[in-house]
């Protein structure tokens, strides 16, 4: 059977060219072509892009949604909406540069549709490419705002977060006990959207902004100058947005060099493989996130025993957005979808995500109607954990 169908007609300014200079259209990718594809016979395998970082700075965030990916398909036995699931990885890297290309190289293999990216510059700069192909795109992270608001498109879903959304709700809550914060991020769209959402919040219940600065993405190691800024400041407390090997580096050195001011970050600051890293220096930060593998409903329980057992850890908010990226899928093509439209038409149709999180629906820019959580860092049982302290007031 094959992966592909037989090309749609449809060209991808510039793309082709690029494929087959870097010699990408040759691999296993392209080999496959059944007859039975080319015909589009409803309830044959489908082809999946799964485009997750397997380098840089987001590499086991990758990891981590690719294995809640693999999870869905494994307790599903390997199908989506009952059809056999053929799942192509490629490396999205670190940033648009090598995302962009990646998801060129789906689009050119003409998969069903593709699933992941994690940096909010890559979402953006393939947003046109989905629309363009008609291919679904369900974003199974990256948080650019834009995204579900004013440039959303009939074929880019998302089961994460938007950036505003995460941080927005801790800006308020901030400002109940701290009266002047100091805002440090990545330098890339992510990092500038959290920390202009939580500004906002936050100065409108009452907080003074004492200053901001934005290191450079995917190459600082060394944050002391950063640091070193927030202390003379004279911030009560201090906001950030940092992921993966990032926010080991920068929790780690925050300890190291003393800085009092209190912490608090959106939730990716301290998830999964990262909290472990970070260690005692990341024990009392708090968080705003939709998920925590804490979270105390059944849905969830099971989801992190099941998970638990396959891969000899807990999950993250990571695993639990690729996990619904292939309930998501799973809904969308139970009624025999094969073309594009007929895709969306499926995830059109979507009520419900039974989802670890919660339960939850895509709202009008297809992105999902969720909750957000208060968690604070712990130690329990000799290891770390992110305790579940109340709903945030998304308002
Ligand atoms: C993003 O670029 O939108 C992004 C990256 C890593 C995260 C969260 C958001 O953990």
């Amino acid at each position: 059977m094959s992966s592909f169908r037989t090309p749609r007609g449809y060209v991808v300014a510039g793309v082709a060219a690029a494929v087959l200079l870097t010699g990408c259209g040759s691999d296993s990718l392209g080999g496959d072509t059944g007859a039975d594809d080319a015909a589009g016979v409803a309830g044959g395998p489908v082809d999946i892009g799964l485009l997750v970082p397997t380098s840089g700075v987001y590499a086991p965030l990758g990891e981590d949604m690719e294995q809640g990916f693999r999870l869905f398909l494994d307790q599903n036995d390997g199908k989506l909406g009952g059809r056999e699931a053929n799942i192509h990885v490629v490396d999205e890297g670190e940033s648009p540069d090598t995302g962009v290309p990646g998801a060129q190289r789906l689009v050119q293999q003409q998969v069903d549709a593709v699933v992941g990216i994690v940096n909010s510059g890559t979402a953006l700069g393939v947003r046109d490419l989905f629309e363009e192909s008609q291919i679904p795109l369900i974003i199974a992270n990256a948080g650019a705002d834009a995204i579900t608001g004013e440039r959303k498109s009939d074929y880019v879903w998302r089961t994460s977060f938007s950036n505003g959304a995460v941080a927005a709700p801790l800006g308020t809550y901030v400002a109940e006990n701290c009266e002047s914060a100091f805002l440090v991020a990545a330098d890339y769209a992510a990092g500038k959207e959290a920390t202009a959402a939580f500004e906002k919040t936050f100065t409108a219940a009452g907080g003074n902004v004492a200053g901001s600065v934005y290191p450079p993405f995917g190459t600082t190691t060394n944050y002391q100058p950063f640091l070193a800024q927030i202390t003379q400041s004279g911030a009560d407390c201090v906001y950030t947005f940092f992921a993966g090997a990032e926010a080991v580096a920068f929790t780690k050195q925050y300890r190291e060099l003393g800085v009092t001011a209190a912490l608090y970050s959106s939730g990716f600051l301290t998830e999964g493989g990262v909290l472990t890293a970070a260690g005692e220096a990341a024990v009392g930060v708090e968080t705003s996130l939709h998920y925590s593998d804490q979270l105390d409903n059944e849905r969830n329980t099971e989801f992190v025993e099941a998970y638990q057992a396959a891969y000899d850890e807990a999950p993250t908010v990571y695993a639990v957005q690729a996990y619904d990226a292939a309930q998501a899928l799973d809904q969308a093509l139970a009624d025999g979808a094969e073309t594009g439209a007929e895709i969306v038409d499926g995830l059109q149709g979507i009520d419900t995500i039974d989802s670890p999180r919660g339960e939850f629906g895509f709202d009008d820019g297809h992105g999902p109607d969720q909750t957000y959580y208060l968690r604070k860092v712990e130690s329990k049982d000799g290891g770390l954990i992110n305790t579940v302290v109340q709903e945030l007031d998304a308002s």
